[in-house]
């Protein structure tokens, strides 16, 4: 069956606005949509740009906005999506690069700027670490991030100021504080006990919404202001006593 498709263009070498262009196409309805638009690329369009690696819902670098949700374009598939007509756009509030490709610096900055790796106080044991599984589920969810950059991307607050840290940042800064392995000092918590890190955050949900491995980044950022909250409280008392 055909299937009309609108894609996001943007040339910035041609001097153009961001504009549709319509493609009509006939992908297996099991495809995902990433097989659809290489299709329409290798048969129609060789200048249609996108990125993608894994093609399993692993590297993060294909999503995109399918039919106005933010979704990876590997793990949708064509027969999902209940309309005979399918728009696709880049993520939004990150800069075109060229058509569905966006500049991630702003949000992979913001990863950066938390130490998105364990910093252990002390060498580990020879015989490796022993975590008991209770502490591990305080942190699984978060460990499935792929850093595809969705939650940053629907975000409200980083929409309007790229200084934000951003809901995958936070949420990984709070997955490695409650990891036992970790041992980051509690000033490393002060780059983001400020408007610009877990005080800015609306708490909307946006970023749980769309989380395509169903990470909860707003727990995290809960989770993060209660250790910190937990944290001042205790140094308050040890003062007074
Ligand atoms: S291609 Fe890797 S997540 Fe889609």
């Amino acid at each position: 069956m055909d299937i009309q498709f609108k894609i996001l263009r943007y040339d910035p070498i041609k001097d153009e606005a961001p504009h549709f262009r319509n493609y009509t196409s006939r992908p297996d309805p099991k495809d995902s949509i990433l097989e659809a638009i290489k299709q329409i690329r290798d048969e129609q369009d060789p200048s249609l740009s996108f990125r993608y690696s894994c093609r399993e819902a692993v590297c993060g670098s294909c999503a995109m906005v399918i039919n106005g949700a933010i979704t990876l374009a590997c793990r949708t598939t064509v027969e999902s999506l209940k309309i005979g007509r399918i728009v696709i756009e880049p993520l939004p509030n990150l800069e075109i690069q060229k058509d569905l490709i966006v500049d991630m610096d702003p949000f992979y900055l913001s990863m950066k700027t938390i130490q998105p790796y364990l910093l252990p106080s002390e060498e580990p044991p020879e015989t490796g670490h022993r975590i008991i599984e209770r502490k591990m589920e305080n942190i699984d969810q978060y460990i499935n991030c792929i850093w595809c950059g969705s939650c940053y991307a629907a975000c409200p607050v980083a929409s309007r100021d790229h200084r934000y840290l951003g809901p995958a940042a936070l949420a990984k800064l709070y997955r490695f504080i409650k990891d036992p392995r970790d041992g980051r000092p509690s000033t490393h918590w002060k780059i983001v006990d400020n408007e610009k890190g877990l005080w800015g955050c609306d708490t909307v949900f946006r970023c749980n919404e769309v989380c395509p491995k169903e990470v909860r980044p707003a727990d995290g950022i809960e989770g993060l202001r209660r250790e910190i909250i937990a944290h001042k409280a205790k140094k308050l008392l040890k003062k007074k006593s």
